[in-house]
């Protein structure tokens, strides 16, 4: 696997491919890597000739700093797990190579920032915004592969790419989950084994919506679901919500294009998951 740690050696070994005829993938992550993050990876692998994978945990997008300081960087195992899989190219920069100090960035958002996520995050999203632009201006990828498990954070993008005329196709991969059903995230690490028990109460609540989503009206299937924390000290629950799939507006009335979405804090880790309904 080629690993660039610089813009311009990426640049340049980019510029010595036929773009034409090289089909080009990008698996933005923020490294922790497990078995979500690889299934980015082979989806770039089955439809582009060349897979490139980003590593950077950027700081602009983390409104909470300790979460920051917290964040897991396990860079030698993530280069061992990215050349087990056979992935082309890692970059990896240090944040130097990313920011100028001070830097500004005014894309708006939009509607998206101002719920879920975006309320409970503020400038979580222009932080977001800010460097997967940077991405995609430096590699012009063909396809970006991103999680649905973010499916606020692929929407976001997706209106980007539209706003700036990128031209990317974006693809929404499905969420890998453990065994029992707890979404696989980086922050999962931070739980210990009382945490990781509380922690499946995540799915629990949302599969409990997706399964009796026509039997119930919408204010059961909330208030049932969000009974699921109640009881569980170490949860605590920022939302749940049913939406809109595509505006993420909240809805009044049952559609066939729905999804349910909830964020909780498990002790101190912030976990987020969601379910596409019916
Ligand atoms: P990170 O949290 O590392 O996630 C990188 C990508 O992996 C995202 O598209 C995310 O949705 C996807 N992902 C995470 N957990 C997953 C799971 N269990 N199943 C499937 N996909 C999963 O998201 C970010 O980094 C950053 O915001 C980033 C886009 C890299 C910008 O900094």
């Amino acid at each position: 696997m080629k690993n660039f740690k610089t813009q311009s050696e990426l640049k340049s070994y980019l510029n010595s491919l036929n773009r034409e005829k090289v089909k080009v993938g990008l698996v933005p992550t923020m490294g922790a890597l497990h078995q979500g993050h690889l299934s980015l990876i082979e989806a770039s692998q089955k439809n582009c000739d060349l897979t490139i994978a980003s590593i950077f945990v950027n700081p602009t997008q983390f409104n909470n700093p300790d979460d920051l300081l917290k964040y897991p960087k396990p860079i030698e195992k993530d280069m061992e797990m990215l050349n087990e899989i056979g992935c082309d190219v890692l970059f990896h920069p240090d944040v130097d190579e990313m920011y100028q100090k001070n830097e500004g960035w005014n894309y708006q958002v939009g509607f998206l920032n101002t719920v879920l996520e975006g309320a409970f995050r503020p400038g979580h999203y222009e932080g977001v915004t800010q460097i997967v632009y940077k991405l995609f201006d430096l590699v012009k990828p063909d396809r970006a592969y991103f999680g649905q498990k973010d499916y606020q954070q692929f929407l976001v993008i997706s209106q980007m790419n539209q706003d700036f005329k990128m031209g990317i196709e974006l693809k929404a991969c499905p969420i890998v989950r453990e065994n029992d059903g707890l979404a696989m995230s980086s922050r999962n690490i931070h739980l210990n084994s009382q945490e990781r028990k509380s922690a499946l109460t995540l799915y629990q609540s949302l599969k409990f919506v997706r399964d009796n989503y026509q039997e119930l009206s919408l204010s059961e299937l909330l208030e049932k679901a969000q009974a699921f924390y109640q009881k569980d000290r170490l949860l605590n629950l920022e939302y749940f919500k049913i939406c809109d799939v595509n505006t993420l507006e909240e809805l009044n009335e049952k559609t066939a294009t729905a999804i349910a979405l909830v964020a909780c804090t498990v002790g101190q880790t912030r976990l987020i998951d969601n379910v596409i309904l019916p």
